[in-house]
């Protein structure tokens, strides 16, 4: 079974759906990495038994030191894909160049890179919502794209209401886009 190693920061809600739908299954999830010790997603990731590492990024004086122990962290697994989900740390050269990655983003890039792209996504004048799978490069949420889907926002569309359906894209088109990969490879 080909394995894969997910990186995330927060609520861990697409790295629970994987676990939930691929692990086991299609793949095996070798690891979950989390740079936030109080990371909501460290729990879930635990209660499916998926080996949970901790790489505080507080506890390192350069993006650098932190980025050499998240690549031998990495590495350690040997994935045959890492896939970003929520994991909000901008990462040099030393990882991006050493790892084949995807990340997950909730825009349609190229609109609305970096942080907070559901608010501005929401607030602008555009007329959809949607999502981005693309490969990891050292340009931040600037790899090339791999898959997008999006959905037309309503006339009394809420906050609420528009990241329910920009998560509900990702749980979709995430697990997806990580079979079709793996099936490449
Ligand atoms: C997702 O919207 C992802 O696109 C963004 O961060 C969010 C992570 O949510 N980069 P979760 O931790 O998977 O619930």
């Amino acid at each position: 079974m080909k394995n894969i190693v997910i990186l995330f920061s927060g609520e861990g809600s697409n790295l629970l759906n994987i676990i939930e739908t691929l692990h086991l299954k299609e793949l095996q999830v070798a690891a979950a990495i989390t740079n936030r010790p109080n990371a909501g997603g460290i729990a879930k990731a635990k209660a499916h038994q998926v080996p949970v590492e901790i790489i505080d990024h507080t506890n390192f004086n350069s993006r650098e030191s932190f980025d050499e122990k998240l690549l031998q962290t990495i590495e350690s697994y040997a994935p045959d894909l890492v896939v970003m989900a929520g994991f909000m740390r901008i990462l040099t050269p030393i990882v991006t160049d050493n790892i084949n990655a995807i990340n997950v983003h909730p825009s349609l890039l190229p609109l609305f890179k970096g942080g907070k792209a559901i608010e501005k996504s929401f607030h602008s004048s555009e007329l959809k919502g949607g999502i981005s799978v693309h490969w990891v490069s050292s340009e931040l949420d600037g790899g090339e794209v791999i898959t997008q889907d999006s959905f037309v926002k309503a006339e009394d569309e809420s906050l609420e209401s528009f990241t329910q359906k920009i998560r509900n894209l990702e749980h979709k088109l995430l697990p997806e886009a990580i079979i079709q990969i793996l099936k490449e490879r």
